[in-house]
C-alpha cells in the first residue's frame, strides 16, 4: 500500500522497507503489518494525546517519574512542549515496558524500538502465519481454558514482580498464537510500587482475564488469585515462579483498637514526663 505519512520518516531511516497493510486502527493507535528487511513486523503509530480518548490518564500517570527535569516541569505545565514531552511519555512507556515484560519471561510482542512516535515490534502470527486472533475471537475447551488461565496467571505475577501491573488487560488486549496467550497494549502500564491504585488496577485486570476463560470452565470463577497475588507481594514473598493456588482466606480479625489506642496514650504520657524534666532541669 502507499507509505502514509507517519510512516515516512521510518522509511527514509531504513527501518521499514515498505507498508504492507493496515491491521487496525482503534481508540488508541492505527496498526500496520511492515516489511523489514526478510521480516514482516507491526508498527503501532500512537494517537496524538488530544485525540485518545483514554479518560483517566492521571490514574495511570501518577507515580511516573520523568527522568528528565526539564520534560518534568514542561509536563506539568501543559504547554505545547509540554504536551509534546507527555506524549514522548507515554510513547516510550509502552516500549520500556515490553522490553521490561519480556526480560522477565512474560509473553509480549518482541519490541525492536520506538522511532517518531512509531513502535516496532513482532508481528504475532497464528499457527497458519495468518495474524494472530484477539482472545475475544477463541474458544476453548474446559481444559484449555484452565491451561491458558493459569499461563496468564503466571505472566500477571511476572509483570508484578518486574514492578509492573498493565492496568487495560482484557479478552481484547491479549492475542493467541500457537504456544497461547500473548500480552500486547502497554502504554498505560502501572509502576506497581508507586501508584495507589496498583491493588485495584491488578485485581481489575486478574478479574477481565478471570471471567474470560471463566466461561469455558466454570471453576474458574471461584478462584481468588487478585488477593493471593497481592497479598504475597505485599508480604515480600512472591517471586516470578511461586506456585499460585487461587485460594485465599481474608484475614478477617479486627484490629485491636484499644490496644493499639492504650499503646498510644502510654507513648503520650512518656513523651510529656521527658518533656517536663527537661524544663525542670532547665530551670
Ligand atoms: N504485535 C502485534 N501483532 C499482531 N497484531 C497486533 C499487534 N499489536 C497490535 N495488534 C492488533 O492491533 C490492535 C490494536 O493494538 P493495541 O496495541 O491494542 O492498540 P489500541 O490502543 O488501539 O487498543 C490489536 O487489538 C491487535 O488486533
Ligand atoms: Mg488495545
Amino acid at each position: 500500500m502507499k507509505t502514509p505519512k507517519c510512516l515516512q520518516p521510518l522509511v527514509e531511516d531504513g527501518l521499514v522497507d515498505e507498508v504492507i497493510s493496515q491491521l487496525m486502527s482503534g481508540k488508541e493507535a492505527t496498526v500496520y503489518m511492515v516489511q523489514s528487511g526478510d521480516n514482516i513486523r507491526c508498527a503501532k503509530v500512537y494517537k496524538e494525546a488530544l485525540q485518545r480518548s483514554f479518560k483517566k490518564a492521571a490514574q495511570y500517570q501518577e507515580g511516573r517519574k520523568s527522568k528528565n527535569s526539564r520534560r518534568g516541569r514542561a509536563m506539568e505545565k501543559g504547554s505545547k512542549y509540554g504536551r509534546e514531552q507527555q506524549e514522548k511519555a507515554w510513547q516510550s512507556a509502552e516500549v520500556d515496558a515490553l522490553y521490561k515484560c519480556a526480560a522477565a519471561g512474560v509473553r509480549v510482542p518482541i519490541p525492536y524500538g520506538c522511532f517518531d512516535g512509531v513502535l516496532l515490534m513482532e508481528l504475532i502470527t497464528d499457527s497458519n502465519g495468518d495474524v494472530a486472533p484477539r482472545l475475544n475471537d477463541v474458544s476453548f475447551t474446559a481444559q484449555e481454558a484452565i491451561r491458558d488461565h493459569a499461563k496468564m496467571m503466571v505472566y500477571i505475577t511476572r509483570m508484578l514482580c518486574a514492578g509492573i501491573v498493565h492496568g487495560d488487560l482484557s479478552e481484547f488486549n491479549v492475542l493467541v498464537d500457537s504456544d497461547g496467550p500473548v500480552i500486547i497494549d502497554l502504554p498505560q502500564a502501572v509502576d506497581a510500587s508507586a501508584n495507589n491504585n496498583a491493588k485495584a488496577m491488578l485485581a481489575r485486570d486478574v478479574d477481565n482475564i478471570t471471567h474470560y476463560y471463566g466461561q469455558f470452565a466454570p471453576p474458574l470463577l471461584q478462584t481468588k488469585y487478585a488477593q493471593e497475588i497481592w497479598a504475597l507481594y505485599e508480604a515480600g514473598e512472591l517471586t516470578p515462579d511461586t506456585p499460585l493456588t487461587g485460594q485465599f482466606v481474608e484475614d478477617t480479625r479486627l484490629a485491636d483498637v484499644n490496644t493499639v489506642l492504650d499503646e498510644i496514650k502510654a507513648a503520650y504520657e512518656e513523651e510529656q514526663e521527658r518533656l517536663e524534666r527537661i524544663s525542670d532541669a532547665e530551670q
